[in-house]
């Protein structure tokens, strides 16, 4: 599949993924993306789930957006961000699951550990993701089994 790469990201993290994600916009920007960084912005004790949930709702995935979650080992944001519908947040630990997040799992939320990372190679992973594609396919077929588990949490969003 030849979509258009993504330009514009998401940004967000805990205190304790505060210097990672800081790295990361500084580098991401430098490189030329167009970055809405929801917070935090300081080193306060913070609760991830609610950074998750500030990318998650900003998030336009549908027009190619990505979104970037830092917590301390990129577990719980990640756990979070995947209860919003339409939301595929990814752990990424290594090149390769970078990139086979995008070619398998069309993910668009990256997920990261602030405190199991070096920078750089966290850096690398997001390039190797930014610039890797879903490969359609067999994949859209399981992806699209992926959205049809949104379908109870989307009921009962809108019935309450
Ligand atoms: C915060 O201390 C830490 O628990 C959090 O950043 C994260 O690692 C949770 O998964």
């Amino acid at each position: 599949m030849n979509e258009p790469l993504p330009t514009r990201l998401v940004m967000g993290s805990d205190h304790a993924g505060l210097a990672l994600k800081d790295f990361l916009h500084a580098n991401l920007a430098d490189a030329g993306y167009q970055i809405t960084d929801v917070g935090t912005h300081s080193p306060e004790s913070v609760d991830y789930p609610d950074y998750a949930a500030k990318v998650a709702t900003s998030l336009h995935p549908e027009s190619g957006e990505v979104g970037i979650l830092v917590c301390g080992t990129g577990i719980g944001v990640c756990i979070a961000a995947n209860k919003f519908p339409g939301i595929r947040a990814a752990l990424i630990y290594s090149e390769e699951t970078a990139r086979l997040a995008r070619q398998h799992n069309d993910a668009n939320v990256i997920c990261l550990g602030g405190r199991v990372v070096p920078p750089n190679e966290a850096l690398q992973w997001v390039r190797i993701f930014l610039k890797s594609q879903f490969e359609g396919g067999r994949h859209q077929r399981r992806v699209d089994k992926i959205s049809a588990l949104d379908t109870p949490a989307r009921a009962a969003t809108s019935s309450s």
